[in-house]
């Protein structure tokens, strides 16, 4: 049985060559994200193997489909990349991996949060140049602030859990609350409250239709003056141009990314010699006040492992036994 896995870096073939135990299994790998230019390479193919960025429109589904794919694996948990209607219609199964290591995360959007109030990334570059000073690197503690968390799923929970070890207040929203959290002392409130309230807002709710661009230039006027945004969820949350106003305008006090909307032109390459026309996210990466990390907040050994793991797994139990491990089915 073939595998054919695109957006293959080498952490990719290391973890999934070595978690690969079956000598049925043959793994090509592509370098090149999946999209409408190289969808038709497939060849003999069961599984295609697809990741965050990689495209999965309902021509792409089309193509591979009439070359004989029967899976899509996605070696991850967003699957907002993938046409599912399309994918049912085409009878593609479609499987993900819908946790590994939630805690990487969320220890990742800690240390976001951790960089941007303290200015650790400042101080760094600082002693190195053996600027011992302390101008300019005034911070503010966590202990009691109040800290909004959008989406209490795995990522969240894990998210708010640390933050309550902070000595934090938090509050959250989610369309189901989740009962734990409630007994933690996470207090669950409307969203519109969530983000008048907030000190510190990170994002961790699934990007749909519904909340594309939930952070605006309206949304961000009814928050906090200074409030501290961290977005390790997905680019499309945030409207970019407008959260670059209010940075300019002091009302967002500092922003952390591990994603962003434009990422799949700019995220997983090293584009150090090229000139980037992309002017937002320069503009970004120009405030000493926002932390740019380039959708690596997932990229722990542990997780790494899970992901190989789980996805090998999935397909095999797809071929084997037709057994629908983590897939995913239109309701
Ligand atoms: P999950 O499915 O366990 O939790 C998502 C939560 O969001 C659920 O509780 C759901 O009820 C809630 N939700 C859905 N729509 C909402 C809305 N409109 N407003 C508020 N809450 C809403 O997912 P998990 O594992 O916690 O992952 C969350 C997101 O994190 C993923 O969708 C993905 O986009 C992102 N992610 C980012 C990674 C990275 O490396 N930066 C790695 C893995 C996931």
């Amino acid at each position: 049985m073939k595998i054919t896995l695109f957006s293959a870096k080498p952490y990719d073939r290391q973890y999934f060559d070595r978690f690969n135990n079956s000598q049925d299994i043959e793994i090509e790998y592509y370098e090149t994200h999946l999209g409408p230019h190289i969808a038709n390479v497939v060849e003999d193919t069961y599984a295609v193997c697809a990741f965050v960025n990689d495209k999965l429109s309902a021509p792409v589904l089309q193509t591979l489909a009439e070359r004989g794919v029967k899976v899509i694996a996605l070696r991850c948990a967003g699957f907002n990349n993938v046409d599912l209607e399309a994918a049912s219609r085409l009878g593609l199964r479609v499987c993900r991996v819908p946790a590994y290591s939630p805690e990487a995360v969320a220890e990742h959007t800690v240390a976001m949060l951790l960089t941007l109030n303290r200015k650790t990334h400042k101080a760094y570059n600082r002693v190195r140049e053996q600027n011992f000073s302390l101008n300019g690197l005034l911070g503010f503690n966590l202990h009691g602030k109040t800290i909004g968390v959008v989406g209490t799923g795995k990522i969240g929970k894990a998210f708010c859990k640390i933050m309550l070890g902070f000595g934090c207040k938090v509050i959250a929203y989610d369309i189901y609350e989740d009962a734990d959290l409630k007994q933690a002392g996470v207090n669950y409130l409307p969203l519109k409250e969530v983000l008048a309230t907030a000190d510190v807002l990170s994002l961790h709710c699934p990007l749909t239709p519904e909340n594309h661009y939930m952070i605006n230039g309206e949304s961000i006027r009814k928050m906090k003056k200074g409030v501290v945004i961290i977005n390790t969820s997905r680019g499309g949350l945030i409207c970019t141009t407008e959260i670059i106003e209010a940075l300019k305008e002091k009302h967002v006090g500092a922003l952390g990314i591990d994603v962003y909307e434009q990422e799949e032109k700019l995220f997983f390459r090293d584009l150090s010699e090229n000139i980037i026309d992309d002017d937002n996210i320069q503009r970004l990466m120009s405030f000493p006040n926002v932390l740019v990390t380039a959708h690596q907040a997932f990229f722990t050994d542990e997780a790494m492992r899970q992901i190989a793991e789980v996805t090998l797994n999935s397909i095999t139990g797809f071929y084997t036994a037709n057994e629908p491990a983590n897939e995913m089915i239109l309701i």
